[in-house]
């Protein structure tokens, strides 16, 4: 059969009641025109994020029941710390409550104020991490990753170029690490071939740095180098997954995303020296090293959760919900980044709204009428997520403005995306009268969970 179908059937639904327009219109003022400061159940389909938005399974749901929440070593971290193992190689296996307290714990002990740490594209909290601390966060991503329309098989790939030429502008000593964050979130979801993870991992033994994989969505980077890569249509997975955790250093893992749980995260490393740096950091901010962040049960859901990730028919189910929205908003002219990504598809809010130049933040205006069209909730990855400042203190655009609809796993039906299409047309077929926005308040760090906005008249 053609159809690819949902792997699962449904056995627990969750209720929502769609508030009305007039509602969604007071509701995104009572939110300064923030979404990230609206109440859950205001949104009707809610793709700010696939991360901890995903239903477990029955297995997952069972192996909670099991859950050992003796302080130190559980049954269920044994069990969590052998299938991360499996499929990662790592020595060193310390659990975390998400995949930013993995970074913080990285960033916290490996680096000082002054280093800089290149990265295919840092996602907002490494960013942010790597900040604090008074350290440097490039992108080097590949040439092809900028142009939106441009259709590769593999945009989410580092620039070999770019990396060669900055290490050797740079003092080597002070780039402790190098990041390659598979798949490329800020990108547009895009994957990261295990041939540019290879040749990464080969420029950086040159100079003895050593690479480390934001491995958030490995299963879905997995799958597409199966569907795209030539030598791997007859790898499972499982393998692929292993010979590109074979060529890092060390992992940061939000398991709110591959590891299919709401919750939990993980740091892995070989070297021993990192490991009892890690350790110690892990105690003091964290837990205890057999629980880190978490409660047995997480434990549990994650080591069934991180297994059915990288089952096949789940992964070609899943990127075919993407493939279907993507390319029913292209058929209506609705200009997105192609191909799609692996979680999400992201709009290019610059070609949607023309008129509205970055400063004043055409991705807000459109994911605000989003919102009042039909109760959707979405992401701005542009440049109130990404902008910095130069020199003078000038806000700085960032390269692309993307608008993120984010695919929670197992969550929507095709009817739900039928519903998200029509929603999207009404934005289309309005684009002219939208407007932009300004920021009338924002806190130092990570400003667009909080800031605050106010439309600008024209
Ligand atoms: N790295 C990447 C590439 C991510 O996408 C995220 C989270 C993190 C690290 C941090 O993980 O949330 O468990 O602390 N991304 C979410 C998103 C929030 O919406 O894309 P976390």
């Amino acid at each position: 059969m053609k159809t690819i179908i949902e792997p699962f059937r449904i056995k627990v639904t969750e209720t929502f009641k769609p508030i009305e327009r007039a509602q969604r219109i007071s509701a995104l003022q009572t939110a300064h025109y923030n979404v990230f400061l609206l109440k859950g159940e205001d949104c009707c389909i809610d793709l700010l994020t696939d991360s901890g938005t995903g239903a477990m399974s029955t297995e997952q749901w069972a192996a909670m029941m099991l859950g050992d929440e003796s302080y130190a070593g559980g049954k269920s971290w044994y069990k969590f710390e052998a299938v991360v193992r499996e499929i990662t190689g790592f020595r060193h296996i310390f659990p975390t409550h998400q995949g930013r307290a993995a970074e913080g714990i990285l960033c916290m002990t490996r680096l000082k104020a002054g280093d800089t740490v290149p990265n295919n594209s840092h996602f907002d909290t490494t960013r942010a991490n790597i900040e604090f601390i008074g350290a440097k966060a490039i992108n080097l991503p590949c040439a092809e990753a900028m142009d939106p329309v441009f259709d590769a098989p593999f945009k989410g790939d580092m620039s070999l170029e770019r990396l060669t030429q900055f290490i050797e502008c740079s003092d080597v000593d002070k780039i402790p690490f190098c990041i390659i964050t598979v798949t490329n979130n800020a990108g547009g979801g895009q994957p990261v071939s295990m041939a540019n993870i290879r040749a990464v991992k080969a420029i950086l033994d040159k100079y003895g740095i050593p690479l480390v994989l934001d491995a958030c969505r490995f299963a879905e980077n997995a799958y597409f180098i199966r569907e795209r890569e030539s030598g791997y249509k007859n790898h499972t997975l499982l393998e692929i997954a292993q010979e590109m955790f074979s060529y890092a250093d060390a992992a940061t893992m939000s398991c709110k995303k591959d590891g299919l749980a709401n919750i939990g995260g993980f740091l892995a490393c070989n070297d021993d020296g990192w490991a009892e740096d890690f350790r110690n950091a892990l105690i003091l901010r964290e837990g205890f090293p057999t629980y880190g962040g978490l409660a047995g049960r997480d434990l549990e859901a994650i080591a069934v959760g991180l297994r059915e990730a990288l089952d096949y028919e789940y992964q070609a189910y899943r990127h075919a919900t993407v493939v279907y929205l993507g390319d029913r908003l292209i058929a209506r002219g609705i200009p997105i980044v192609r191909p799609v990504g692996g979680h999400a598809v992201f709009i290019d809010a610059n070609a949607f709204l023309p008129h509205i130049p970055a400063s004043e933040y055409p991705g807000i205006g459109l994911i605000n009428s989003l919102y009042v069209a039909g109760g959707v909730r979405a992401v701005e990855l542009g440049s109130v997520m990404f902008a910095h400042r130069d020199e003078a203190g000038n806000e700085v655009p960032a390269p692309l403005e993307l608008v993120r609809l984010a695919f929670p796993r197992r969550v929507y039906t095709q009817s739900h995306f039928d519903y998200l299409i029509e929603v999207v047309e009404e934005s289309w077929s309005q684009r002219e009268s939208l407007r932009g926005y300004r920021i009338t308040y924002q806190p130092k760090l990570l400003r667009h969970f909080s800031c605050h906005f106010t439309p600008i008249d024209r």
